[in-house]
């Protein structure tokens, strides 16, 4: 089928290579002609393990390329998935002035009957907009354009697997037809054991956002928790563990750390109140969701503090500085908050990131950047582990040991295991969970040297 895809940012990256890896042909389209040229000649905006290797492959196979003009893109396409962005505006409601041009560009230079699919995570009622911008636009043209909610679930880091092999599609339709096409659009993936969903477009629309919307309550359950457990002296690690293996809870989303960031749960979990709000419904549960979540990075705060007296002057090494592992993106990062925050005290704060160092950088320019995690640590009075890499959990203990000027290290994802740190001389902070003070042994002084957490 043909395809169009506006906006390239990482749901419209993904929709374009995974819709070009299943046999359509696939234009994308940015306002952004930067982009578009960079994209043309190979070149990655993002970060996404595996992504480069795709987009290569399908340019190259003849099924995906780029263009400037909205209207090349959607001249002959049958499907137009909206990908744009929606960021969050003061008010914290989403910004949809650019899924608004979007949608009015793409019925103007459309040529034949064709689906628009709300890829882009928006506010339940957006799809109606749409469709009123699509039929005033169209007025008088030939052709027919229905309007379709498709939201996207992929996470970041995972996004070329989550696109590739998705577990559910969600298509929220009015017309017969409509389904029709989406369900042909998605064939190679149903075919593949992907679960089709179909609703209402409104049902679609409130699904998005209360999934995020949970899931980030979960996170910020298990974060409300770590703060009670360090009052009462308990393991939040092992109190979600329990609580997981109840399989009405489930394991996942309850990891206790610095908490979430990214560009969709912190804008999503906003928006979904305000919209709750504008419908008439108070849900002051999600406000306390994100009061929780900012709090984590507070927590960490008086934790160093507990740990090293005064913050000014003090050298803090963060590891990690992305939201999350596995991609360059910065956005909402906790890590950053917490960068901020201790810049704010006057540490002396230096970061590391296996990939986002330069997004970090023009984040928050006072942040000093080392060349590798040790580097990072030299002469640190303080190592905090901000972003769960796998490279970060698997460091040299001997070389981190004479590296910092002394041996403390703030877990802050709870992703190590503090037995090891303890037996390398390591006095180890984490988030909830009690602290565990060095404890040197013959073994250590060998060198343990893999840092991750067991079991748990
Ligand atoms: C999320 C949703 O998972 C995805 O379905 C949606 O399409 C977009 O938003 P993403 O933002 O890529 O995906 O990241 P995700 O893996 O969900 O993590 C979000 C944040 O929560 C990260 O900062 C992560 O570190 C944090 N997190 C996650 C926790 O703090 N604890 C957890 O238990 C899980």
């Amino acid at each position: 089928m043909n395809v169009a895809v506006i906006g390239t940012g990482h749901v419209g990256l993904m929709t374009c290579v995974s819709m070009a890896a299943v046999g359509h042909r696939v234009v994308g389209c940015d306002a952004d002609r930067g982009k578009i040229a960079q994209l043309s000649a190979g070149v990655l905006p993002i970060f996404e393990p595996g992504l480069a290797e795709l987009l290569a492959e399908q340019t190259a196979a003849g099924r995906l390329s780029f263009v400037e003009e909205t209207a090349d893109a959607v001249a002959d396409a049958e499907v137009v998935f909206i990908c744009v962005g929606t960021p969050p505006r003061v008010d914290g409601e989403a910004d949809l002035v650019a899924v608004e041009s979007a949608a009015r560009e793409v019925a103007r230079h459309v040529r034949r009957s064709s689906i628009i699919v709300e890829k882009s995570t928006v506010p339940a009622g957006t799809a109606g907009r749409v469709r009123t911008v699509v039929r005033r636009e169209l007025s008088g043209r030939a052709g027919e354009i229905s309007v379709v909610s498709n939201p996207e679930f992929l996470r970041e880091g995972r996004a070329v697997e989550d696109s590739l092999h998705p577990e559910r599609i969600l298509v929220g339709a009015e017309e017969a037809e409509a389904f029709a096409t989406m369900r042909e659009v998605y064939r190679p993936f149903t075919e593949a054991g992907a679960l089709l969903i179909e609703t209402d477009i409104a049902t679609a629309e409130l699904a998005k956002h209360a999934c995020n919307a949970f899931l980030a309550l979960k996170i910020s359950f298990a974060n409300a928790l770590a703060r009670m457990c360090e009052r009462a002296g308990a393991d939040v690690v092992s109190v979600t563990h329990v609580m997981g293996t109840d399989p009405r809870i489930g394991p996942d989303f309850l990891r206790a750390g610095l908490g979430y960031g990214g560009y969709c749960f912190p804008k999503d979990v906003q928006a979904f109140e305000r919209l709750a709000a504008r419908l008439g419904y108070a849900f002051p549960l999600l406000g306390e969701v994100a009061r929780i979540n900012e709090e984590a990075v507070e927590a960490a705060v008086e934790k160093l503090r507990d740990a090293l007296w005064n913050l000014t002057d003090k050298r803090i090494a963060l590891l990690g500085l992305a939201f999350k592992p596995e991609t360059d993106d910065i956005r909402f990062s906790p890590a950053l908050a917490l960068a901020e925050r201790l810049l704010a005290e006057r540490a002396s704060v230096v970061g590391f990131d296996p990939q986002a160092m330069a997004n970090a950088k023009t984040e928050v320019p006072e942040l000093e950047l080392a060349t590798d995690a040790y580097a990072a640590c030299e002469g640190a009075d303080c190592v905090v582990l901000c972003t769960e890499w796998p490279e970060l959990l698997t460091l040299d203990l001997e070389r981190l040991r004479s590296a910092v000027a002394y041996p403390v290290i703030f877990d802050a994802r709870n992703a190590l295991d503090a037995d090891v740190l303890a037996a390398a001389g390591f006095e180890v902070l984490s988030m909830g969970r009690p602290h565990v003070a060095a404890s040197p042994t013959e073994r250590s002084a060998v060198g343990a040297s893999r840092l991750e957490r067991r079991g748990a």
